[in-house]
């Protein structure tokens, strides 16, 4: 039944008891009889051939049992073992398989694999482990690659280089006011809790069962199915629980395609659980960029040029295209003209990946920035700058965009934060000693949509089970299911058990591009479409029932639990009764997988709005964010307490951006020198106000029938910005180069 609230109920997490108690399985800790350890062995140049290997002292290392490397691997039976054409068989970034040969292409590149009856035996022998390299002149930054530099076409089949209008005479017209800035943000690394890890056992040749840390169960069943030959169901992939991913665990990785060789090779299950500093190397990371905004606007504030220019590091080892701007700038204003372009070089650095609104994030920054700075150009609130562009159309498809309530995000986030009492000139405020700035911006994200389907089974007692190969990320997503289920089915919540993180349920995508809760909610939707319909079957059949001979397209679900007719509700039946009578324990029915329908009459994106407030010691000018206030409108909010926590860490995770966080690297060997939680700054609690997340609209009914577009993503975008913002409020300084840390403010 379609709920009409925006607001789904604050449930607490069904998994909270099982986390909280420890029994919560992750991949690496399910207990498998036999199962040996491994430890990798890593390049330290960044580019060359590797001339000699010696594993002897290795090898004869206590506990010992195999050590891996391009010399005896065995070699999947197909060579590429690629992504599929079509993302629904897996994702790989990183393409080339390793160990394939004795060529480097990045600094912290496996180059052998120690396998022993313990992790402390396997790390000692790597440590033995002899390399000799012929290194070649490696290319380390975005400058160095300029010759091999390339503007992509194409990202996921999406237009990397969009355009609409001609930007140049308005950015060359001076009657206009403008702006054109260049933005840099670092390296960053995702770095969850639980770092990527795999058990593989092998049954035999033909038979396959993996253990993994994934946000692609099914993708990561696809590509071993295929790179080892092997039937779809002789592979099975068990992912129960994931302790963070954002975006990291998206793709197959290097270690997965290591583990397996290793236990086909060892002949026993092998665990790699990946150590924190090959996160930073081996499973992609936030690409560094350069981007130049240009923007023109006229002296009351509308837009007639945005120009946002990219640089962006790829890889040799796959392809990388992060999008800044594709899918923010050319589509968040309404300007006369718009143009985004983006460069990308390739460097000897590990290959970037998917990191928590991978494009959008760097692009929204950047974008917000350089609105901040046309609002003092204007001597006009910023606020008042966005809401003079406001989109009610899709800028380049020229369509609506369904359900959009920007305009009520910045009023209500406004009026939380009390905005109005801003003083708009910068370095005017103070909390006694302290500068005090306040910040906002805009956050956006696209709603996707991909295909799934789900099983669900009905009990005679009144339970239901729903099953879909999805994933919980630690996002809520077990709970949202399970709020979705009993909500389509009609059955109660504490009745309803909702499984996933396993291949052999029906099909989930990738836990991506905050599309799980819609797509995957769509098949509940649909499965419970099905049952329903199922039950009426057996109702009409039945001469007990008061819906004998009823025809089953009257009939519908007219209260939880209850099937009627459409036109008269009072004939009716319920669920249990209607499996009693006709003797069966349970009915179960499995919803197709489709193709999600294309509505082209309508764009479908998120919005929302962050205002924030800084406080700096102008002695130690270390920002300390003092209070943020973020207004989302996303659709249907499933279920409120679990929406809200997506939210709050997705600006944790912003803040982080805007103060502490970048992956460093030697300039020398190109290896990053803080790869660990304690170089590596992730935001603590004494970096974290109180986050204020408000949520408005209506479902989005037009997008799913669920109507809901995704949270996973959209609480970063924009808030890296409102931080900057607010900094320059409060100094006068305008750091355009991420993370602001003390020394840029000195
Ligand atoms: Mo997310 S970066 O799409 O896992």
């Amino acid at each position: 039944m379609a709920n009409t609230n925006i607001l789904g109920p604050a449930r607490s997490r069904v998994d909270g008891p099982l986390k909280v108690t420890g029994r919560a399985k992750y991949a690496v800790e399910f207990e498998i009889p036999r199962c040996a350890h491994a430890w990798p062995v890593v390049s330290t140049i960044s580019k060359g051939t590797i001339t000699a290997m010696d594993t002897k002292a290795a090898e004869s290392a206590p506990g010992v049992l195999k050590v891996l490397t391009h010399q005896n691997a065995p070699q999947p039976t197909e060579a590429s073992g690629g992504g599929g054409a079509a993302r629904s068989e897996g994702i790989r970034i990183e393409e080339r398989n390793p160990l394939s040969d004795d060529k480097v292409h990045y600094a912290g590149q496996f180059i052998a694999l120690v396998v022993a009856q313990t992790l402390e035996q396997a790390r000692y022998a790597a440590s033995l482990v002899k390399v000799n390299y012929a290194p070649e002149a490696p290319l380390l930054d975005m400058a160095a690659a300029r010759k091999e530099s390339e503007k992509p076409k194409k990202n996921n089949d999406e237009n990397v280089q969009p355009k609409k209008g001609d930007v140049e005479p308005a950015l060359a017209n001076h009657i206009l006011l403008g702006v054109r800035q260049t933005y840099s943000t670092p390296t960053e690394t995702h770095n969850p809790i639980e770092m990527s890890g795999i058990i593989a056992a092998w049954e035999g040749d033909r038979k396959l069962t993996v253990w993994n840390a994934t946000q692609f169960v099914k993708g990561v069943q696809s590509i071993l199915a295929r790179t080892y030959g092997l039937d779809l169901e002789n592979v099975r992939v068990i992912c129960p629980f994931v302790g963070g991913a954002f975006g990291c665990k998206g793709a197959l990785w290097p270690h997965e395609l290591l583990a397996v060789m290793a236990a086909k090779a060892a002949g026993v299950p092998v665990k790699f659980h990946l150590p924190r500093r090959e996160m930073f190397t081996t499973t992609g990371h936030r690409t560094p960029t350069v981007q130049e905004i240009s923007l023109a606007a006229t002296s009351k504030g509308k837009l007639q040029a945005i120009k946002h220019v990219s640089h962006t590091a790829g890889a040799f080892v796959g392809d990388w295209v992060e999008s800044c701007g594709a899918r923010s700038s050319a589509v968040m204003y309404a300007s006369e003209a718009i143009k985004v372009e983006e460069t990308v070089y390739p460097l000897n650095v590990a290959i970037p990946t998917f990191m928590r609104a991978p494009g959008e994030c760097p692009g929204v920054y950047a974008l917000e920035c350089a609105l901040d700075e046309l609002s003092y150009v204007l001597s006009m609130d910023p606020v008042e700058v966005r809401l003079a562009n406001h989109a009610d159309d899709h800028p380049l498809k020229g369509v609506p965009f369904s359900a959009k309530h920007l305009k009520e995000a910045y009023q209500v986030g406004a009026e939380k934060f009390g905005w109005s009492k801003r003083n708009p000139r910068p370095d005017t405020m103070r909390d006694g000693d302290l500068k005090v700035g306040w910040g906002m911006a805009t956050a956006t994200y696209p709603a996707h949509k991909m295909s799934a389907a789900a099983k669900a089974t009905l009990f005679a007692d009144g339970r239901a089970v729903v099953q879909c190969a999805t994933h919980d990320l630690g996002t809520g997503a077990y709970t949202a299911f399970t709020q979705i289920s009993s909500e389509q089915l009609g059955v109660p919540y504490e009745k309803v058990t909702f499984e996933l993180g396993k291949s052999d349920f029906p099909f989930g995508p990738v836990a991506g591009g905050s599309n799980s809760t819609g797509t995957v909610g769509t098949a509940i939707h649909d499965a419970a479409q099905m049952l329903h319909r199922a039950l009426a079957e057996l109702a009409v059949d039945d001469a007990q029932s008061p819906l004998h001979r009823a025809k089953v397209n009257d009939i519908a679900m007219i209260a939880p639990g209850r099937l009627g007719l459409k036109k008269d509700p009072n004939k009716s039946d319920n669920f249990t009764d209607i499996l009693k009578r006709a003797g069966k324990n349970a009915i179960a029915v499995q919803s197709k997988m489709e193709e999600p329908e294309e509505d082209k009459k309508h764009a479908f994106q998120s919005w929302g709005a962050h205002f924030c407030e800084v406080k700096i010691d102008p002695l130690v000018p270390r920002v300390q964010v003092t209070r943020v206030v973020t207004v989302i409108n996303c659709g249907r909010v499933v279920t409120a307490k679990l929406a809200r926590s997506q939210i709050i860490g997705g600006v944790v995770m912003g803040i982080g951006m805007a103060l502490h966080e970048a992956t460093e690297y030697d300039p020398k060997t190109g290896m990053p020198v803080n790869p660990n939680l304690a170089e590596y700054h992730v935001p603590t609690n004494a970096d974290i106000p109180e986050i204020d997340v408000h949520f408005v609209g209506e479902p989005d009914f037009a997008f799913n029938p669920i109507g809901a577009r995704g949270i996973g993503e959209i609480g970063i975008t924009g808030i890296a910005a409102a931080v900057a913002n607010a900094v320059y409020h409060a100094t006068g300084k305008r750091i355009r180069d991420l993370p602001i840390t003390p020394d840029k403010l000195l």
